[in-house]
């Protein structure tokens, strides 16, 4: 006879292995394929955060990488990803970029990134974004929001209604509104300190230019390469905003995928990650590639020798567009506009001492930046190691 409690446990183990099937068998069976822990320990992820909420529809991520340095800071993209997988990577590949972007621009704040899955143009609403402001705030400051991607400084008024741990705030506010303008400075420095490496001057005068992705950051990009003197390409889905584009700059447009083969000098990605891969990078006809958009390379170990090997110089996407970030960095600190833009600035010097470092090296710039991150988190860990 078997005992009571064999019997309890016999029944628990079959009830679990149904449940096991059910999910199996059900639309959730991507969420079994997924090694949570394995991805979190691959890149030495500290915490995940899943919120939800059937009232507002709300489904969002809040990654949070590397906190050595100070809170992570990040902002909070809204999508419709194709399934939850695509969701938490794009969460994990964000919150460790965020975590170089501050650490190789001198700020004291670690990486962190959230997303929200779902329509930007119709499951937008005040409650939605209340509500992952009382998410963010139950994080008691270890995560700071700010706007990305399809979120705007409007979005970020909401959460600000449910915590103070969320910059990128308007104007009007205190905040130090749209962090765009900055980035595209930002990254408009990191092309001269490129054009500098290349060709020994710095000057885009005379250079042609093809930008892909002419949305905040990449208008912005434009009204700085027309003033110097740049021949302008560019490509967006957004019809409008090309007409816009070519009335204001004189903008040559191209179609779509067109942008990759054009024999240009630089190419700046300003759009979505992952279009430097094994299809793209063979395409191009550039000597430099130096642009805002975050994660560009597919896969950073292939594509960033891919690029070198090439001969084409790259700028480490976490850190030409470390300007938004800084803006907003300033903003938590105390906005101030002239010091944000300042130290924007500075990111020309910042990319001249990675293209060194590759060099002393022999590695890719990628590489050195990465190197160079994380080689002030562990300092600082070290220093703080000892009471
Ligand atoms: N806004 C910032 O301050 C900031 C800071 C750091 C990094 N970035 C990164 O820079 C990139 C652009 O940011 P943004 O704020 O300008 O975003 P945005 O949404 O305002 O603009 C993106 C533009 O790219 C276009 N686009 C999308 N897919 C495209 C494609 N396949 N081909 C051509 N065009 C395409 C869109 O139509 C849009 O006009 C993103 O990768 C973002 O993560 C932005």
């Amino acid at each position: 006879m078997l005992s009571q409690k064999k019997l309890l446990l016999r029944h628990l183990f079959k009830t679990a292995q149904n449940y096991h099937i059910m999910l199996e068998t059900k639309e959730n069976i991507q969420a079994t394929q997924v090694d949570l822990f394995g991805q979190l320990s691959t890149f030495d992820h500290e915490q995940v955060v899943f919120c939800q909420d059937n009232h507002t529809g709300l489904k969002a991520i809040i990654a949070i990488h590397n906190t050595v340095l100070g809170p992570g800071l990040g902002g909070t993209r809204m999508w419709l990803y194709n399934n939850e997988k695509d969701a938490i990577n794009d969460a994990l590949r964000l919150s460790r970029g965020m975590t170089y972007k501050a650490a190789i621009s001198g700020l004291n704040l670690g990486g962190a990134k959230a997303v929200i899955i779902g329509d930007a143009k119709t499951q937008k609403s005040e409650a939605l974004f209340r509500k992952f402001g009382r998410f963010v705030e139950n994080l008691n400051g270890k995560y700071i929001t700010a706007e990305d991607v399809n979120t705007t400084t409007k979005d970020m008024e909401y959460v600000n209604m449910e915590t103070e741990h969320v910059v990128g705030l308007p104007e009007w506010t205190g905040g130090g509104g749209d962090p765009s303008p900055v980035t595209a400075f930002g990254t408009y420095m990191g092309m001269k300190a490129s054009a500098k490496q290349a060709w020994g001057n710095d000057s885009l005068a005379g250079k042609t230019v093809a930008v892909q992705g002419i949305g905040k950051v990449g208008f912005h990009l434009l009204e700085h390469l027309h003033n110097e003197g740049a021949k302008i390409y560019v490509t967006d889905l957004n019809q409008d905003i090309l007409k816009k584009a070519n009335d204001t700059f004189g903008a040559i447009v191209v179609p779509g995928d067109d942008i990759f083969g054009l024999d240009v000098d630089i190419f700046a990605p300003c759009a979505m990650g992952a279009i430097l891969n094994d299809q793209t990078i063979p395409q191009l006809k550039c000597s430099i590639v130096a642009g805002a958009a975050n994660n560009q390379q597919a896969d950073e170990k292939v594509h960033g020798p891919m690029l070198k090997e090439k001969g084409i110089l790259y700028a480490p996407d976490f850190v030409i567009n470390a300007g938004g970030l800084i803006n907003v960095y300033s903003e938590w600190t105390g906005y101030n506009k002239e010091k944000a833009y300042s130290q924007a600035e500075n990111i020309y010097n910042t990319i001249l001492n990675i293209y060194s470092h590759a060099d002393a090296h022999n590695t890719h710039p990628q590489a050195a930046a990465i190197a160079l991150a994380e080689k002030r988190i562990h300092d600082t860990m070290k220093l703080r190691s000892t009471y």
